[in-house]
């Protein structure tokens, strides 16, 4: 094997380093009665600005019966990217103001909460809410999550056992004693197990030989799936609010298997080893935010580590959740594919910061992501190229710069910016979702359109200025939910008839716990982004399922989570795909969807398959007889007549090359209620025709489990693209929905 698995923490793109994002609210206001509300008005263009201003002014003055009044309690004015304002208004004011037809919400601007809490709310897990499988599910309690990565810190009071019983009794795993870390003072009823695989090569001095982490990404990734309630919690001094993990009661086994050294972080032998150990501890579920980047085309072998260690897993029924990888967002990029496995992408949630940028001519737009700064007034110039920026023409100022492809170029801007002590770069990208931090310069994003305005602002004058007001908070249906750009994307290089990712959950700026001694993390709690943020929370999903339905399978379980799966956000609108070009998301940004822990305790149906059921899957797809006899540990004979790809019983159907009619079988598992007649709606993708039989499936206390045929055929002449569509099954109560993902080839591998 040999290989190191370079470690994928949530930055691959090149300049990404969300670190401490502070981001500051617009305070209340000096009567006391009032307070600061964001009234949004919609996303829409406005021809003159001005006008905009003037008719926001309008419609306060005639809520608060004066010019002088109004433009007393506005404190911004949004006039590009959305429209709105936000002003001080009394709670009455509030409601008269909600009724006006061109408002669409009226967002308090009260106490920022921690991500973690709104992530979670926004999921449907939720103390607040008295049903449901976050209760059900006693929070995971009896239920135990191994994390892969870089260690713990066992001082956090997330990791604290208050509330929770005594350790199941099937654990058989233990804790090591290490460079600070000794397993008797540390380990507790909520973290039972810690164990390290030190890898052969050289480990940074500074790293700790211990299960202790150094870096924090472990910290980060095992508080996100099973971290305990701390109220009170701050976010660089910006509000206050309770964070916790995904299930807060779970117990939690820690696998050091990432260390700080010079080549790549994760060793193959390690995280195997690892994987087989944890197996005998007697985890539940695993999860592993860590994955092998670019080239993912040749995970076919030796390279799959995880995917064999996930296989050894699933066949003793324990769950194995990995990261997408930040490798997005071009298609093929999804990372971890093996079929046995859930693959998580990251999303935004409901709740953004956006940024008023006032030009010297009183013109404000709003820059797409938070400052850290508070307020900062300053000369503005453009430098089309990095090189343009020098400390005669930049020092002091904010320079625009328009960026074609996000990475490497923005980097030579920030370059040049730091050493010519500019202050701050404002890049017209396209919509990435990236925040990107550096102590020395404000670093802002906006859009093309915006960018432009500003080009012709600075054009207009001999010294235009600027003036980088504080973030604004908008939380709630307004903010779309958006696969994040940097989420790797399918189609899976490997399997093409294997849809990857699986499910996507929220990803974008999580406060989770980290080590308190790292520069900007010392109140011990951090901010970060990737799809190694998004792998834990469903981690923690699956253990409030487990918990649940402990008879449940990990194939029954990554159906749940995909057949219930939402392709809308909690209110209803689309879910966008963030990257190349702004569209619709489709199976290959999200899989199933978005994460419904509620729906998924609850699917009516689901696709069962076992390790026999993968075996067949890998003769099908060529494997070695000698590798697969491997991973089941014994010797294997694949079938003699050669098994369909499309056989494998996945909850999607996925067809890379079709030309002639493909027929497959799909077999349902009744979960719901016992006498259960299910219908079919399908959704077929466009030019596909997709014939089922039967079309209904009648279940009742001596039929549990019901197979259908899918015969897909293309109406296509040429070549296409892939299309997407849908399958249901309904009893009216549940909707059993797997996508459709098919592509028409007509002449093979003909590069038109
Ligand atoms: C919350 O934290 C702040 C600052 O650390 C402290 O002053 C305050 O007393 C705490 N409140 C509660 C309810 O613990
Ligand atoms: C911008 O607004 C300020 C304060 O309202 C005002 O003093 C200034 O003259 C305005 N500048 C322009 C160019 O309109
Ligand atoms: C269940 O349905 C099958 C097929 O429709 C039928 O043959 C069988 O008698 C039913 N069993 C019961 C217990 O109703
Ligand atoms: C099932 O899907 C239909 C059609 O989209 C929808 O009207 C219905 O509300 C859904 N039912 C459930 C229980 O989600």
């Amino acid at each position: 094997m040999g290989s190191q698995v370079s470690w994928w923490i949530f930055s691959v793109i090149s300049l990404v380093l969300f670190l401490n994002v502070e981001l500051s609210i617009v305070e209340g206001g000096t009567n006391e009665e009032t307070k600061v509300y964001i009234v949004y008005m919609g996303e829409r263009k406005h021809d003159d600005p001005e006008l905009v201003t003037a008719s926001h002014l309008d419609m306060l003055e005639s809520l608060l019966g004066s010019k002088k009044a109004a433009s007393e309690a506005m404190t911004h004015t949004y006039r590009h990217g959305f429209s709105g304002f936000a002003a001080h208004l009394t709670d009455s004011q509030v409601k008269k103001i909600s009724e006006h037809p061109d408002v669409v919400s009226v967002t308090p601007n009260g106490h920022y909460e921690p991500q973690t809490t709104r992530m979670f709310d926004y999921l449907g897990l939720s103390q607040s809410i008295p049903k449901g499988l976050f209760h059900d599910a006693k929070m995971g309690e009896d239920v135990i999550i191994g994390v892969f990565d870089s260690g713990v810190w066992p001082e956090s009071p997330m990791f604290s056992d208050k509330g929770l019983g005594p350790i199941p009794s099937r654990w058989k795993g233990h804790c090591e004693d290490g460079q600070e870390f000794e397993a008797k003072k540390h380990c507790n009823k909520k973290l039972i197990g810690a164990r390290t695989y030190k890898p052969q090569v050289k480990i940074s001095d500074s790293e700790y030989m211990s299960p202790r982490s150094k870096d924090g990404h472990g910290i980060h990734v095992a508080s996100i799936a099973v971290g305990n309630f701390v109220p009170n919690v701050s976010d660089s001094g910006f509000g206050v609010g309770t964070v916790r993990g995904a299930a807060p009661k779970a117990r939690l086994a820690i696998y050091k298997v990432c260390w700080i050294k010079e080549d790549g972080s994760c060793a193959f032998t390690d995280i195997l080893k690892a994987m087989d150990d944890a197996i005998a501890d007697g985890v539940d579920v695993m999860t592993l935010s860590i994955g092998r980047p670019i080239p993912v085309f040749n995970e076919v072998d030796e390279g799959n580590i995880i995917g064999y260690g996930a296989f050894h897993a699933i066949s003793k029924g324990i769950t194995v959740v990995a990261c997408a990888g930040n490798t997005g967002p071009e298609g093929y990029s999804v990372l971890n594919i093996a079929p046995w496995i859930i693959t998580v992408g990251a999303t935004t949630i409901d709740r953004w910061y956006p940024t008023p940028l006032t030009l010297g001519n009183n013109e404000t737009l709003m820059g797409r992501i938070p400052s850290r700064d508070k307020e900062v007034q300053a000369g503005l110039m453009y430098a089309m190229f990095a090189r343009d920026i020098t400390k005669e023409s930049a020092m002091g100022k904010v320079v625009l710069a328009f960026i074609v492809k996000n990475g490497d170029a923005k980097n030579d801007y920030l370059t040049s910016a730091t050493h010519a002590q500019a202050r701050g770069v404002i890049f017209a990208s396209r919509r990435n979702d990236v925040i990107t931090f550096s102590e020395a310069l404000i670093i802002l994003e906006i859009d093309y359109e915006q960018g432009t305005t500003m080009l012709k602002y600075i054009q207009s004058t001999s010294s235009p200025t600027i003036k980088v007001g504080r973030s604004v908070r908008v939380t709630g249906p307004v903010i779309a939910t958006k696969v994040a750009e940097f989420s790797g994307r399918g189609p899976n290089s490997v399997s093409p008839s294997v849809l990857k990712p699986d499910v996507v959950a929220p990803g974008v700026a999580i406060l989770a716990a980290s080590n308190p001694n790292i520069m900007g993390h010392e109140d011990g709690y951090f901010t970060e982004t990737g799809t190694s943020m998004a792998t834990p929370a469903v981690a923690g999903v699956v253990a409030l399922l487990k918990a649940v339905h402990p008879d449940w399978s990990p194939a029954a379980i990554r159906s749940a989570l995909i057949t219930t799966a939402s392709t809308t956000d909690p209110y209803g609108e689309p879910i966008f795909a963030d990257g190349l070009s702004q569209r619709q998301a489709n199976p290959f940004d999200y899989g199933g969807g978005l994460v419904s822990p509620n729906k998924a305790a609850d699917p009516g149906l689901v696709y069962d398959a076992d390790a026999e059921d993968y075996r067949r899957f890998l003769c099908a797809s060529d494997y070695n007889e000698g590798i697969i006899a491997k991973l089941s540990q014994t010797t294997y004979k694949c079938p003699t007549t050669k098994p369909s790809v499309f056989e494998l019983n996945l909850p999607s159907i996925t067809i890379p090359f079709l030309k002639e009619d493909v027929t497959l079988t799909r077999t349902v598992t009744n979960v719901g209620p016992v006498d259960s007649l299910y219908k079919l709606v399908v959704e077929p993708p466009l030019g596909i025709k997709i014939s089922v039989t039967p079309n209904t499936l009648q279940f009742n206390s001596s039929v549990k489990k019901l197979s259908y045929k899918v015969t897909v055929s293309t109406t296509h002449k040429a070549n296409s693209i892939y299309y997407f569509g849908r399958l249901t099954w309904t009893d009216g109560s549940h909707n059993v929905t797997i996508p459709l993902s098919i592509r028409t080839e007509i002449l093979k591998n003909f590069n038109f």
